[in-house]
């Protein structure tokens, strides 16, 4: 075994963070809060976050996608429809999302239902992307196999002089939200006693409950 994975048991971090004392009665407003302070401090990343989806058999499947927008109180990403997440969320549209700013010891967790946004919305993001990543959604078979990285080339010189101006949306790919149901804010706190602060949406009002951590 590798001699730092030997030494993870002895790793006893301390956290000391902001308390989460007198916060806001909207979730959102503390997750713009904590956005800012995540790029003010330059957290690496700080719109990656790990959604999670359930497979059909009941299995979960984790991976980081970039946030794109907070928009109506729904968090939007983009992908492939047909990738293994799109696939997962046409059967079973629950997920969560997950982001982690270390240097704040920060986590919110959140969970809830997913749609695909609208077309028009997904044209207009995709039109404002580089060349280079629309031919790219267009090359890339998300989450099917790859015989090699030859493949996948060909498949862009291909769709390069295919569409020698203008590259439109693939039908396969646009943005999802995610509409909320419980957002949790996790503060790490010295000794062990960090701050959870949850949000559940109960007939359309944000009650904050508070957890052990
Ligand atoms: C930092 C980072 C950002 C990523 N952002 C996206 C993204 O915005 N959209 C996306 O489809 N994949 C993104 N990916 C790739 C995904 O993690 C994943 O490999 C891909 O979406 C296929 O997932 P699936 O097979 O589970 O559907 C990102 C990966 C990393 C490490």
């Amino acid at each position: 075994m590798s001699e730092e994975l030997k030494k993870l048991k002895d790793d006893h971090k301390d956290f000391r963070g902001e308390s989460l004392d007198n916060p806001p009665s909207s979730p959102f407003e503390l997750f713009s809060t904590w956005f800012d302070a995540a790029v003010k401090n330059q957290e690496l990343e700080s719109n990656a976050m790990c959604v999670s989806t359930v497979g059909q058999t009941g299995m979960p499947s984790s991976r980081i996608v970039y946030l794109k927008e907070l928009r109506n109180e729904e968090f939007v990403y983009y992908t492939n429809y047909s990738s293994q997440k799109g696939t997962e969320l046409a059967l079973n549209p629950n997920a969560s999302i997950l982001f982690f700013w270390p240097k704040m010891q920060r986590q919110i967790r959140i969970s809830g239902m997913t749609s695909k946004i609208s077309a028009e919305e997904s044209d207009a993001y995709f039109s404002s992307r580089p060349r280079e990543s629309q031919l790219g959604a267009w090359a890339s078979h998300q989450s099917e196999l790859l015989e090699n990285s030859e493949e996948l080339k060909t498949r862009v010189a291909m769709l390069n002089a295919k569409y020698p101006e203008e590259v439109p949306r693939p039908p396969h790919w646009g943005g999802y939200a995610l509409i909320p149901i419980e957002i949790e804010f996790w503060q790490g706190q010295p000794s062990r006693l960090h701050d959870r602060l949850v949000y559940s949406l109960m007939e359309n009002t944000w009650r904050q409950t508070r957890k052990n951590p």
